[in-house]
């Protein structure tokens, strides 16, 4: 997470371009040639990678509650508030209206008025865009949050502000809950090519946009819910965290969601055998997410797969109690 300063889509209209700009004319650039600028960073040059991105930003990416975590299942508190979100206009067909190859990732940006609420949130978000993070095909795999340590093959980040923000994204940076995070992770479905058709339909568009900087609008046919189908959304952990690229703004409500997206392995390897860092002679983008940070408080709506079964569920109120004690 995320891209956040460094694309202009027609779903976040309302964001501060003038202050993004600065921001804008590097990540597009990609990094090292960035010096004028503040804000070069990569994954993988020794002058830039993630392990001096507290020199970029020393406040924040030498921060305290930075992202991404291992979520360690046997330390996650149980909190009740964590109901169920409202995900507004996320079964459009035409909520996805452009994706385009940062330099850093692959990014897709929305249409206004697509939303989410509840979940504690403490009021809606306006979702902006989502982009990944990914490692090599499925076998070196790319998730940026890991549980009990397992990394997944990939991880799909969706950027949402704080609807009071009005889109204003330097506001929303100086707010400690100014954004929202819902992080799934993506992992292989086994024994299948080409599954499920929308995540079919939307790597077709990856030989389009190999070189950095370039992008290509999504046609309507398919929604956010058919690129989540199969998880589900009320179970995930909560922390506070921030994001995961520069400036890391310590801004960030974490969700992670349990349950992975299921894609076939075929589609997975797409994203790190066609999209390059910046032109057709330049490496593949592979490796793309930022190291684990120092451990955070996390809290989910009931016990973690490790502790809790279905049996668990029936012993109610009894059963609540001892996961309660927990704390
Ligand atoms: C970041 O923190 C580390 C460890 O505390 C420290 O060694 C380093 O100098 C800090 N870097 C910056 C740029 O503040
Ligand atoms: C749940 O919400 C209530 C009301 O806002 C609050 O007092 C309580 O501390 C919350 N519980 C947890 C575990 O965060
Ligand atoms: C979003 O949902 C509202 C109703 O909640 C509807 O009026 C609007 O057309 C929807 N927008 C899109 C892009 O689907
Ligand atoms: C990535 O995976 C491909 C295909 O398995 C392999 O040829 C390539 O060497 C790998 N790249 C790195 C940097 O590991
Ligand atoms: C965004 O918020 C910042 C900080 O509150 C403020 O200085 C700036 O004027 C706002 N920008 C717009 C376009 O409203
Ligand atoms: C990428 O850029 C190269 C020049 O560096 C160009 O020849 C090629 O057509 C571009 N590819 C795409 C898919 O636009
Ligand atoms: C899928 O992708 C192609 C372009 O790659 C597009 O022409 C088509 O309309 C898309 N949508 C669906 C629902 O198939
Ligand atoms: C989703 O998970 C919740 C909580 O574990 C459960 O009650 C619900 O039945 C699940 N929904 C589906 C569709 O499996
Ligand atoms: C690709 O980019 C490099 C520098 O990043 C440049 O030297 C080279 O000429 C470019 N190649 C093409 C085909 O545009
Ligand atoms: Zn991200």
């Amino acid at each position: 997470m995320p891209q956040l300063l460094a694309d202009r889509g027609t779903g976040a209209s309302k964001m501060n371009w003038l202050a993004a700009a600065a921001y804008a004319l590097c990540v597009l650039a990609h990094s090292a040639h960035c010096a004028t600028n503040s804000i070069a960073w990569c994954y993988h040059n020794p002058n830039c990678n993630d392990n001096t991105w507290p020199s970029i930003a020393p406040k924040q990416c030498n921060g305290t509650r930075q992202s991404p975590i291992d979520i360690v299942t046997a330390n996650v508190a149980v909190n009740p508030n964590l109901t169920a979100f409202t995900f507004n206009n996320f079964s459009s067909t035409s909520a996805m209206k452009e994706i385009k190859n940062t330099g850093n990732t692959v990014q897709v940006t929305f249409d206004s008025g697509i939303r989410v609420s509840g979940g504690d949130l403490s009021e809606a978000y306006d979702s902006l865009q989502f982009h990944l993070h990914w490692g090599n095909g499925t076998t070196i795999p790319g998730s940026e949050h890991t549980v009990d340590g397992k990394r997944y093959p990939m991880e799909l980040h969706i950027v949402n502000i704080k609807s009071s923000h009005n889109g204003n994204i330097t506001q929303a940076l100086g707010d400690p809950t100014g954004l929202a995070a819902l992080g799934f992770f993506i992992e292989e479905l086994p024994g299948t090519t080409d599954q499920p058709a929308s995540w079919k339909n939307l790597t077709s568009y990856l030989a389009h946009i190999t070189n950095a900087s370039s992008s290509v609008d999504i046609a309507p046919g398919y929604s956010l819910d058919d690129l989540l189908a199969g998880v589900n959304r009320t179970r995930y952990y909560r922390y506070l965290g921030s994001l995961t690229t520069p400036t890391c703004n310590e801004a960030v409500v974490w969700t992670v969601f349990k349950e992975p997206i299921k894609v076939s392995k075929n589609l997975i390897d797409l994203f790190s055998n066609t999209v390059r860092l910046t032109n057709s002679t330049s490496p593949l983008m592979i490796n793309v997410y930022r190291n684990i940070q120092p451990a955070q408080a996390v809290s989910t709506q009931v016990a973690t797969a490790s502790s809790a079964s279905k049996t668990c569920f029936s012993l109610g109120l009894m059963g609540l109690g001892v996961l309660l004690g927990r704390h």
